[in-house]
Formats: structure tokens, sequence, C-alpha cells
């Protein structure tokens, strides 16, 4: 019988990234299974239901019909099998490498029983090292199995049309001969291939994450500053933006970034190479300047709500950016904490990620966006589209995310950008003091 599939391919860990790869490879035209340890997800994967919410990738599971299991053996119908297992953060900030180091004992295993090449790739993020020191010992003996570094720049919201349209694909490779298998499994792709050894592959997913996180950090800065000064940061960003060697993207100042991969890379960054003997000042202070910027807002709340113990304060926002449920590193969290802390009753609105939320705080409130507009002050802490489309004009609020409606407040403050009243604003003595800070 003639075998229409291109490849055969295996991905194992079906999480954001593993699911969007199977997805993505089956839809070009490849056979794919997707292992998995959790039951539960496989059953819904293989029943053609995503697990998790993600633009695009429900309805093409569905027609990309992959397999899924969770017998590692399925691997052996397969010639390249992608490690795509979550790599988290331990409570140092150092990666966690557990969910690799036991898939990839599994996967060794399996393949001593394979009579043919096998091409394993590491999708994960892993610190540069790890895959030559950590996953290839376990396949020392196995000479037919070639290792290769394929980083994903995958956005979670975006993640299937991203896998499609790559910026850049990176191949790191043992040897050309098992990167030439690699490139070939991307032919039908049209972007910028570069081919590099396995640690500078695994550096430049790094290295891109925490360039972008040091960007926000920076506009970040600029926008404390501006806001210092009573200039908008936006006009400044905007203005900045047509500078092609800085680019309009990523300066949207803010209360920061949040999400399962910026805080946790630059971190695991930074103590890479702090086991090297190298301090690395700036991306320590990228992590510093994200951990305090959600606070600026408990302090403009202060200027108009002095005593916040037994106020209801309201939020606008839970999950880490708009159109996801992931309210992993969501900035609301740090907020929320500090809120509670303080003697303030919490209540709160999120068109999707409520219930994932309820899990990390069930003691605070969840309701609609107008209860939260009723309270003594709301703070946005996402910018969904419909957040544009509220009426604030009773309310106090402060702003975290830059909703142009809510200029309309009764009272508007933003965290980098002047608001729309004067309350609080800096006496020219104040400025002054400022200007004298910025000049050391
Ligand atoms: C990111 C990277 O973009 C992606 O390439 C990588 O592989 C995984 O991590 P993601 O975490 O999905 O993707 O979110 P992204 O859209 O990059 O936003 C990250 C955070 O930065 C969010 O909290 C967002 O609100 C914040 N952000 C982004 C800003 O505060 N301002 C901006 O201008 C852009």
């Amino acid at each position: 019988m003639v075998d229409l599939y291109k490849n055969k391919i295996s991905v194992i860990g079906l999480g954001v990234v593993g699911l969007t790869t199977a997805v993505g490879f089956a839809l070009k035209g490849h056979r794919v299974i997707g292992i998995d340890i959790d039951p539960e997800k496989v059953m819904k994967i293989a029943q053609g239901m995503s697990p998790i919410y993600e633009k695009g990738l429900g309805e093409a599971l569905k027609k990309s019909r992959i397999h899924a299991a969770i017998d590692f053996e399925q691997i052996l119908d397969s010639d390249i099998s992608f490690l795509c297992c979550g790599t988290p953060s331990n409570g140092d900030g150092s990666i966690d490498l557990r969910y690799m180091k036991g898939a990839t004992e599994q996967l060794a295993e399996v393949l001593k029983k394979k009579k043919t090449p096998h091409l394993v790739v590491v999708r994960s993020t892993v610190v540069p090292g790890t895959t030559e020191d950590r996953i290839i010992p376990y396949f020392k003996d196995l000479a037919e199995v070639g290792i290769c570094v394929n980083p994903e720049f995958l956005r979670e919201g975006t993640a299937l049309e991203d896998f499609m349209s790559p910026s850049r694909i990176v191949i790191g490779e043992s040897e050309p001969r098992w990167g030439d298998i690699l490139l070939d499994l991307y032919d039908d792709f049209v972007c910028p291939v570069l081919r590099t050894n396995l640690r500078t592959a695994e550096m430049i997913k790094y290295a891109s994450n925490a360039f972008l996180a040091t960007k926000l950090s920076f506009i970040n800065e600029i926008g404390n500053i501006s806001k210092k000064l009573g200039i908008d940061v936006y006009e400044v960003a905007t203005a900045m933006g047509y500078d092609k060697r800085i680019g309009s993207e990523f300066l949207r100042a803010g209360i920061g970034f949040g999400g399962s991969c910026f805080p946790k890379d630059v971190a695991a960054l930074v103590a890479r190479a702090e086991e090297t003997g190298y301090i690395p000042k700036i991306l320590k202070e990228v992590l510093q300047l994200n951990r305090e910027q959600p606070l600026r807002m408990l302090e403009l709340l202060r200027k108009h709500i002095p005593e916040l113990r037994g106020k209801t304060i309201g939020l606008l926002g839970l999950a880490f950016k708009p159109d996801t449920d992931d309210v992993r590193e969501s900035r609301a969290i740090p907020i929320i904490e500090a809120l509670v802390k303080e003697g303030a009753k919490v209540r709160a609105y999120d068109p999707w990620a409520m219930p994932n939320f309820q899990k990390l705080f069930p003691q605070i409130e969840y309701t609609s966006a107008q209860e939260v507009l009723a309270s003594d002050a709301t703070l946005i802490v996402t910018e969904w589209d419909e957040f544009n489309c509220l009426d604030y004009s009773n309310s106090i609020v402060i702003d975290g995310r830059r909703v142009d409606s809510a200029q309309k407040a009764r009272i508007c403050e933003g965290v980098c950008w002047e608001g729309n009243n004067n309350v609080g604003k800096e006496k020219p003595a104040d400025l002054m003091a400022s200007l004298d800070r910025i000049r050391i």
C-alpha cells in the first residue's frame, strides 16, 4: 500500500507548544502521533477536542486527525520525535527539567527497540547546554539516533498562525545529516532558516525572549519617568517605533509582562549565567522592574483612596494578556495579593479567565464588568477589546493597560501616563526633584 503521508512524526507533551506543533505538522500532510502522560488530555485530543483554548486550534485539530496516546511504544511507528514537555522553574528561578528527564528516559527506552534511524528534536525551551549535557547521554549507545534543537517562537493566542508562518526556523544539529532531515520537514515553510550547533539554538530562544522582556521593562521605565514629568509615553513610543532599529512592537507600556514564558525564561537564563560565575545585571533588573510595576497601581490608587481597608476594589482582567484564559504570572496576582493584605474587598471580571483564577483565589468575588465598575475604584489589568466599550463615567479608574475609553471615567489615572484629572499631579517642586533624580 502506498503511504500518503510525507513523514511519520511523534510529539511528546501536548501543551500549547506540543499540540500546536502536532496539529501544524498534520495540516502540512505528515502523520502525527501525540503522546502525553495525562490520560484525560489524551482522551479529549483523540476525540478531536482541544484541551486548551487557542485560536483556531480546535477546528484545526478536528481536521488534522492526529493520533493521541499515553503509550510511548507508539513512538516506534514514527521516524522523528519532538520533545515538547514543559520546563517550569525551580524556586530559585533555575530550570526544572523533571518532565524532560522523564520523557527522555522513556523515549530512549523505546528507541532501543527501533531498527531504523530516528531523529529526536528538542523543541522545549531548555537552557544552553541542556541537550548536550542532559539529553544526549540517554542516547549515547544508540548509533542511529540523531539530535536536533528546534526552538519555537509561538505566542499564546496566535500559536497556530505563528507555527504556519514563522518569522524564522532555527535548526541546531548534532551532525549536518540530522539537520538535513529537519530542513526537509520544513521545506514548504517560507522564512529564513538558520542552522547552527545545539547550544547556540538553545541560546537563540532565550536571547529572543530576554530581549523582548528587556524591551518591555525598558519602555515601562521610560513610562515611569514620563508619568513623573507629565509626558505621554505612548506618544514617545510611537515616535521611537518609526526608527527601524527600534521597531514599533513591544513598546506598550503598562504593568509589565506575565505568561508562561518571559518571567520563567529570563529567570532561568539568569540562573544559568550565575552558574558560570557571571552576574547578568540587566536581566536581573528587567525582572525586578517587572515585579514592581504592577504594584504602582496601588500607589496611584492610594492617591484617590488613601485607606484601602474595607473598600471594594474591582479588577477588569485576570488573564496575563487578552484572548487567552491563561493566568500564569498574570499581573493580577501580585495586585490582588497586595489588596487583600491591605484589607480591601476585591471583586473581579474577566471574559475567559475567571475559572482558572478562581483556583488561585477562591476568596475574592467574581462578577460582571458592570458590578466591577460599581466598586469604590477599578483597576484595568488586561486590555480586552470589550473593556473599550464599557461605561466608565461614574468610576474611579487606575488603568494599567491604556484602554482608551477609560479616559472618560470620573477620574482616570494611567500607570505610565497622565490621567484625565490633576489629582496627585506633581507640583513644580516635585517635578524639579524628579528631574534631579533622573540626572543622577
Ligand atoms: C511570548 C513570546 O512572544 C513568544 O515568542 C514565546 O515563544 C513565548 O512567550 P506569550 O507569552 O504568549 O509569548 O505573550 P506575548 O504576547 O509575547 O506577551 C507577553 C507579555 O507581555 C504579556 O503579559 C503582555 O501583556 C505583555 N506585553 C506585550 C506588554 O506589556 N506590552 C507589549 O507591548 C507587549
